[in-house]
């Protein structure tokens, strides 16, 4: 396995190798994992055995061209039942690929999705309290909930009519996301998985949604960014970068690889790839 191109992601795969997952700096990691989907024409692989390690603190982006198995592995490690998934999921030293979606949110696990769905007949204030009140095991004395609400929609910028709206009905597309930023914002998740969340935003969107996950995560949580641009990165700047093509990491490497990938696109990497210098996180 090598990192080319990146001193830092070098030591930072032979440290990878030599660890073990009760590693207490280790948020989230995937062992080896691979999805498949039935469809007409039988099994299909979308995911063909990767491993990611996140430790406390770090911000990984992960990149790669349309179709390439990004949200399929997102939606994958969530615990989405259309897919069938082999490999390790660990969440904070803790086995979670048996778990149910729900489990791993009560857990900790959060996911922003590249398509929220709506739902109407569900208020975005009842949705925010029942995720809030299984997140922490407890029910939450309304003012308390309604204060803490308050303060995550000033803090993106939200106008206080959503709370009464169906969740997503009628949003948006800026809108849907600054939404789901809200929710981990409030959720306080341990591990993100953030799917395309700056796409659709505005210019000034997309800086107060960045904010709010910069103000989301700190020394002990991690996220992955999922995104097609270096736009976000330059405000959520990633410690680590991987890019993910065919199903596979095909290349990790630090904040100097989403410019490079900018001027050259992505067909040297499968090309090196192949070659035998593909790496894995
Ligand atoms: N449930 C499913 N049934 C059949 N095919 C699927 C299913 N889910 C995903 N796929 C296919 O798997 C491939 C990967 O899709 P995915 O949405 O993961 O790509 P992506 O990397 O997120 O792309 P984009 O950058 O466009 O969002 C696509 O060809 C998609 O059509
Ligand atoms: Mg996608």
């Amino acid at each position: 396995m090598t990192h080319s191109g990146c001193p830092a992601a070098v030591a930072r795969g032979r440290e990878l190798s030599n660890s073990t997952l009760d590693d207490r700096d280790i948020v989230f990691a995937c062992r080896n994992l691979h999805v498949s989907v039935q469809d007409k024409d039988g099994t299909k692989e979308l995911v063909k055995g990767v491993d990611l390690t996140i430790r406390k603190g770090e911000k990984h982006a992960l990149m790669g061209p349309n179709g390439s198995g990004k949200s399929t592995l997102a939606a994958a490690l969530m615990g989405h039942p259309s897919y069938e998934v082999s490999g390790e999921i660990w969440l904070a030293g803790e086995r979670i690929d048996e778990l149910e979606p729900h489990e791993r949110a009560r857990k900790g696990l959060f996911m922003s999705f590249q398509y929220p769905v709506a739902v109407p007949g569900v208020s975005v204030a009842n949705f925010l309290r029942a995720s809030l009140a299984a997140r922490r095991g407890k029910e939450i004395p309304v003012r308390e909930f309604r204060k803490e609400m308050d303060v995550a929609f000033s803090d993106l910028g939200m106008d206080r009519s959503f709370i009464s709206r169906y969740l997503n009905d009628g949003f948006s597309g800026g809108e849907k996301k600054r939404l789901e930023i809200l929710q981990m914002l409030m959720l306080k998740p341990v591990f993100s998985l953030l799917d395309e969340t700056d796409s659709g935003l505005d210019i000034d969107a997309l800086k107060v949604v960045s904010a709010g996950i910069n103000q989301a995560t700190g020394p002990d949580n991690g996220i992955l960014m999922v995104t097609h641009y270096q736009r976000i990165l330059d405000y959520v700047k990633p410690d680590i970068v991987h890019v993910f093509m065919e199903g596979r990491i095909v290349r990790t490497g630090g904040s100097e690889l989403p410019r490079e990938l900018e001027t050259k696109g992505y067909d040297w990497l499968l090309e090196s790839s192949a070659a035998g210098s593909g790496g894995t996180a």
